[in-house]
């Protein structure tokens, strides 16, 4: 895929098709592309955790904080639930660069998961104890951010922002992302 439409069909998905379910060779593929992701010295600091049986999806969803600006919203149903994830976990002690390396592999994962047909969601809104006894979080490690992956449930439409940045769902649940315009980001 053309890389400008794989930024284009990179969106935060937050319904997923719950009964789709990734391998840990999907979800590995997708830790390999943040692997080779540039970081800070080469110095290589993060780690990753992958989960894709339903038993722990159960023991991670509850930990999760979804769509802010959406207040009515109380996050995903069953059957929609996110089919996998992976955790990305820094060292406790943390460097000036830590949440830039973090970011980057971010990135990196949601695109190439998207490159498979998988959607994503980033979330850095949840319970770290309850994420860090659900996963083998390194010693002197803390969990960064969460990564809900599965096959996309949604229909997600990148608009013009006008006034408001703040993303929201029509009538047919359609969920609408209001992108500032280039002009008004280059200074
Ligand atoms: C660092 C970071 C943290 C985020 N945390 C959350 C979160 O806690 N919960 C959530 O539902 N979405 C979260 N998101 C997703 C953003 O809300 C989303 O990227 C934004 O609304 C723009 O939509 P788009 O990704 O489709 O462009 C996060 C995204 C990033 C990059």
């Amino acid at each position: 895929m053309r890389f400008s439409k794989l930024v284009l069909e990179t969106r935060s998905i937050r319904r997923f098709k719950q009964s789709v379910r990734l391998s840990r060779e999907n979800i590995f593929k997708f830790v390999d592309s943040a692997r080779l992701a540039p970081n800070a010295a080469n110095l290589q600091v993060l780690r990753f955790s992958a989960v894709t049986s339903e038993n722990n999806c159960e023991r991670i969803f509850p930990a999760l904080k979804w769509a802010g600006y959406l207040e009515e919203w109380t996050g995903p149903e069953e059957g929609e639930k996110p089919a996998a994830y992976i955790v990305i976990h820094a060292p406790d002690e943390e460097k000036p660069y830590t949440k830039m390396d973090v970011g980057i592999a971010a990135a990196y994962i949601v695109l190439s998961a998207r490159e498979a047909g998988y959607g994503s969601c980033i979330i850095m809104s949840f319970d770290c104890g309850i994420i860090s006894e659900a996963v083998d979080t390194p010693e002197n490690y803390r969990p960064q951010l969460v990564i809900a992956l599965g096959v996309s449930g949604e229909e997600v439409i990148l608009e013009t922002a006008l006034k408001d940045i703040r993303y929201w769902r029509d009538e047919l649940g359609i969920h609408h992302v209001p992108k500032l315009k280039l002009e008004e980001i280059i200074t």
